[in-house]
């Protein structure tokens, strides 16, 4: 049975959590395997709201979730969303399971997090404060502290007291900042602990298990491919790997398991955070595209800032993920427009860049190179099929698939479940790329 990955293929708030919930029903089981509560993921089913951080949009409808060992884990956050979970009537216990070996965010790691942006000043990254970037940084350094750990009250204790010492002095002499109390830490998380208990197992076993069973797994991604720590627009990125390599590495599965890979992509371009965004736009047609998009963070309510559909920005999606189609969103946020533009490529220093250039610096320096096309006024958001669509908004998604060389797979013209057009069935198409691979 074929596996199938979901990436962003921007910057971030695609609207993954509506992609991975249109085909979770079809799916057994559904796995985050990168990032955490930084990711603001939103579904809705039968008129009610979901708002996910952390736990994957399939369990709602009552799938095998996973938390894979790739995540980064703020107990509290988690327990916060399993009772919000449950007080929605949604059942978590035997269903949700978290990595062993994902790494825990420490109360420390998000003061840092404030601290750093601090520092940083006016080349500020603009993080989500969660304490993302200094939980990866810890394991990375091989001083994190992970899930299992929790499990073994000593080992526990000893490396958060190494940790705290070394930390406590860097708070006194390099921020002047309060120094952290290990033993109200240690009380805190070994609460936290024996609720989180019976949701932690090795979950790289269960994940192989159920695709030795032939199971369907979904890959869910967070943030997105422009927010990749080494694929995305350095240093204005997260400290994780949301492109679709990432699910091998954080769910423990090895490449050969993966069948397909969709790219999620907004019809035109949203980012939160600092950076350069060269589609920006910074007038009346950007704050239109805010307002009609609803275009604020889940997670952190600021404005999203918002611009053209980057077709340079997707070509790399495709590259670096090996996207086989894109599920394209918010296609009835550009209705009314007269005109709507499309970059097909960069001006840098004078010539014509088709691809990403290597980083931030750079990227800051590329002017859009812009395709126009004409726009149409119709309300597509009740359309049920592709051809009800008006021709100038079939005419974009043409356009879109041509600039970026991967079939429209979904299409979506509302936040509502039956607002997603099919072009394709995902799964199917996973099961014909498994059947073209095993030739
Ligand atoms: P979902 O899963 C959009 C951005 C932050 C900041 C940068 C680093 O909802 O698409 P971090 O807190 O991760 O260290 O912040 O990444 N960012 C996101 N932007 N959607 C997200 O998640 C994001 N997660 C992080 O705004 O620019
Ligand atoms: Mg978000």
């Amino acid at each position: 049975m074929p596996s199938v990955v979901i990436v962003g293929a921007q910057w971030g708030d695609e609207g993954k959590g509506k992609i991975t919930d249109f085909l979770a029903r079809d799916a057994d089981m559904v796995v985050r395997y990168q990032g955490g509560a930084n990711a603001g993921h939103t579904v809705v089913v039968d008129g009610i709201t979901y708002k996910l951080h952390l736990v994957p949009s399939g369990i709602i409808h009552g799938k095998t979730c996973v938390i894979g060992n790739g995540c980064v884990v703020d107990p509290e956050t988690l327990l916060r969303e399993i009772e919000y979970l449950h007080g929605h009537g949604v059942d978590t216990q035997g269903r949700l399971w978290i990595s062993d070996a994902a790494h825990l965010i420490m109360p420390y790691h998000q003061r840092l997090d404030a601290l750093q942006e601090q520092l940083r000043g006016d080349q500020r990254i603009g993080t989500t404060g969660r304490g993302i970037g200094p939980a990866y940084a810890d394991k990375a350094a091989r001083t994190g502290i992970r899930v299992g750990d929790l499990l073994d009250e000593a080992l526990f204790r000893q490396r958060l007291e190494r940790n705290v010492r070394q930390l406590n002095d860097l708070m006194h002499r390099v921020y002047d900042s309060e120094p952290f109390d290990v033993r109200a830490i240690a009380e805190q998380y070994l609460d936290l602990a024996s609720r989180l208990r019976p949701y932690i197992t090795d979950t790289a076993a269960l994940i192989n298990e159920a695709l030795d069973q032939g199971r369907r797994v979904l890959f869910e991604g967070a943030q997105g491919t422009m927010l990749d720590l080494d694929h995305g627009s350095y240093p204005y990125v997260t400290s994780s790997y949301p492109s679709a390599g990432g699910a091998c590495i954080g769910a423990g599965v090895g490449p050969t398991r993966i069948d397909h890979v969709i790219g999620v992509a907004k019809a035109y371009t949203s980012r939160v955070g600092d950076g350069p965004f060269p589609t920006e736009l910074d007038d009346e047609i950007g704050e239109w595209i805010r307002q009609k998009g609803r275009e604020f963070g889940t997670t952190t309510g600021r404005p999203r800032r918002c611009g053209w559909l980057d077709a340079v920005v997707l070509r790399h999606a495709v590259q670096v993920s090996g996207l086989g189609g894109l599920a394209l969103v918010h296609l009835d946020t550009l209705g009314g427009l007269e005109r709507v533009r499309i970059a097909s490529a960069y001006e840098y220093r004078g010539q014509r860049l088709e691809r990403l250039p290597h980083g931030a610096h750079q990227l800051a320096q590329c002017r859009p190179i812009y395709e126009e096309l004409p726009g149409w006024d119709e309300d597509i958001s009740s359309a049920r099929r592709f051809e009800d669509l008006p021709e100038n908004a079939r005419n974009y998604v043409r356009r879109v698939e041509a600039l970026v060389g991967v079939p429209v797979q979904l299409l979506s013209i509302g936040p509502d479940r039956a607002q997603t057009i099919a072009l394709d069935d995902v799964f199917a198409a996973a099961a014909r790329a498994r059947g073209a691979g095993a030739r």
